[in-house]
């Protein structure tokens, strides 16, 4: 062998080497500091208990922040069901390669062994807004501690004490389980928990202004996260377009959707609705064109809103600096889009309908009919007819020009089959 390829051979050898020694020593780093824990000190305040503060923490919890979407149990379709957690995330298809593997919701009742209840009301107000648990290890941020950062003291120690108010439930959740790239992430500190609170924290005075419809979309309520473009490999939310809408659609079986820009642009974002427009748009979901909102954009939960709240938010909306950004429409994906019969009737109710009424029409938050029951005095037309046109003064909106006749007709077929 000449010798230029000789020393080839030897300086890749070398380089392969290095390469090598490099990948093992951050191996060892990952697994070593992934789950370091962050010592810092716990706020020293208690909840009040007075029936006022937790009602407002209840309406904070149910149908602001819907912190029950995600800590009810596992396919919860009510506010009002135990919120003893076990609601599994499947992140293995976000972001890096192999994604970030699964993470449970918690029991958040008062039970003391298996839910918060040996927890002080400091270390709830930290987990909640610098996303720590009582030992100083990372909640993983898929709950919005970025944001929740800017919840008042006040509006914090209310959700506190409404869980406290909460019956204790025993229910032992399982162990995330975090894929090598979560943990790396979490290693090199890029998902990470928030900075410490030192200083006291104020909401504005509440009323129909921008300034506290501000504080109501970034921090008692969860719009930024899902109308702000994000890089879902990092997580890292791009703040130089606030409410231009969600970058990559959310990741669900059901659908492919992505959050809609709510900047004043006429032609990508809001600009061209009036505030009523928007005011039944969530309350009821109805869009100026009479569409229907998929409720996974939470205006179920937002029906039950102060008016005033929302009003409020509409201020702040409109006084937003117009951004140009398209989103991708919305499709349906699984048994609502390629099903057939009552098998597509199965998956559309599940995209538009079960939040409301619940497993197979049995009842939910909104209404204790039952369908099948409804569906016994109704011949298919009338039937189709609410379906459609929905009921003016209730929660219940008209599909018709969501859903083609023939969508209509199988949701029919699925609620006559459950007899
Ligand atoms: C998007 C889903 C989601 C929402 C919304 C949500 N949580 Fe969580 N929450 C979680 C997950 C997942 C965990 C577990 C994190 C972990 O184990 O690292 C958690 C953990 C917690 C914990 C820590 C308990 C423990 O034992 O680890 C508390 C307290 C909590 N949540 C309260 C709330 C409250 C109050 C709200 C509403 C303001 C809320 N959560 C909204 C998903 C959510
Ligand atoms: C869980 C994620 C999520 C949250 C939280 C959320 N949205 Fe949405 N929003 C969406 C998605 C996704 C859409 C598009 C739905 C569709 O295509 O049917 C949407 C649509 C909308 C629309 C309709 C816009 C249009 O052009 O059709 C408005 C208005 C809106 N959201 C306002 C809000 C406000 C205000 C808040 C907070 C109070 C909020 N959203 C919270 C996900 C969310
Ligand atoms: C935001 C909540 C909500 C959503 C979403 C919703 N409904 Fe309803 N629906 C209601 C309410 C509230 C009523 C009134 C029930 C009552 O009279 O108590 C109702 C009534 C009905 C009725 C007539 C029942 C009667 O009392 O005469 C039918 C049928 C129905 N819904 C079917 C559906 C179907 C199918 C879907 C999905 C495509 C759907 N609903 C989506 C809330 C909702």
């Amino acid at each position: 062998m000449n010798t230029w390829l000789r020393k080839l051979l030897k300086i890749l050898g070398i380089l392969v080497g290095v390469l090598a020694v490099i990948v093992v020593i951050l191996i060892i780093f990952v697994q070593l500091t992934w789950d370091r824990q962050v010592s810092r000190a716990v706020p020293q305040m208690s909840a009040p208990t007075d029936a006022q503060v937790v009602a407002r923490g209840e309406y904070l919890y149910k149908y602001s922040l819907n912190c029950w979407d995600c800590h009810g149990s596992q396919g919860s379709h009510s506010p009002d069901e135990p919120q003893a957690g076990g609601r599994e995330f499947d992140l293995t298809g976000i972001g890096l390669p192999g994604g970030f593997g699964f993470v449970y919701a918690s029991n958040i009742t008062p039970d003391p062994e298996t839910g918060i209840g040996a927890w002080s009301d400091g270390e709830l107000m930290r987990a909640l807004r610098e996303g720590l648990d009582p030992e100083g290890n990372l909640l993983f941020p898929i709950m919005e501690a970025e944001w929740w950062q800017g919840l008042s003291d006040e509006d914090t120690l209310a959700l506190v004490a409404y869980l406290r108010s909460l019956p204790p439930v025993r229910n032992k959740v399982p162990e995330n389980r975090y894929t090598f790239a979560a943990k790396a992430l979490m290693a090199l500190g890029i998902v990470k928990s928030q900075p410490a609170i030192t200083e006291p924290v104020t909401a504005p005075p509440k009323g129909v202004t921008a300034e506290y419809g501000k504080y109501l979309v970034y921090h008692a309520s969860t719009c930024v996260g899902c109308h702000t473009p994000r890089n879902f490999s990092t997580g890292q939310f791009d703040l130089t377009r606030p409410f231009a809408g969600g970058l990559a659609p959310v990741p669900d079986k059901r659908f492919s959707t992505t959050g809609s820009n709510l900047t004043p642009d006429p032609a990508t974002g809001i600009g061209n609705w009036t505030e009523e427009q928007f005011m039944t748009a969530m309350r009821i979901g109805v869009r100026p064109n009479g569409t229907v909102l998929l409720p996974f954009m939470p205006w179920p939960s937002y029906y039950r809103w102060d008016e005033d709240d929302l009003r409020a938010i509409w201020l702040y909306l409109s006084s937003l600096e117009p951004i140009v950004h398209e989103i991708p429409a919305t499709t349906l994906t699984g048994a609502a889009a390629t099903g057939t019969g009552i098998e597509r009737g199965e998956g559309l109710y599940d995209v538009y309908c079960v939040i409301c009424h619940g497993e197979r029409g049995s009842g939910g938050s909104f209404t204790t009919v039952a369908l099948k029951d409804v569906a016994k005095n109704l011949d298919d037309a009338r039937l189709s007819g609410f379906i459609s046109k929905g009921l003016p003064g209730s929660a219940m909106p008209g599909f018709g020009e969501t859903l083609a006749d023939e969508q209509i007709a199988d949701l029919v077929a699925l609620i006559r089959s459950w007899q």
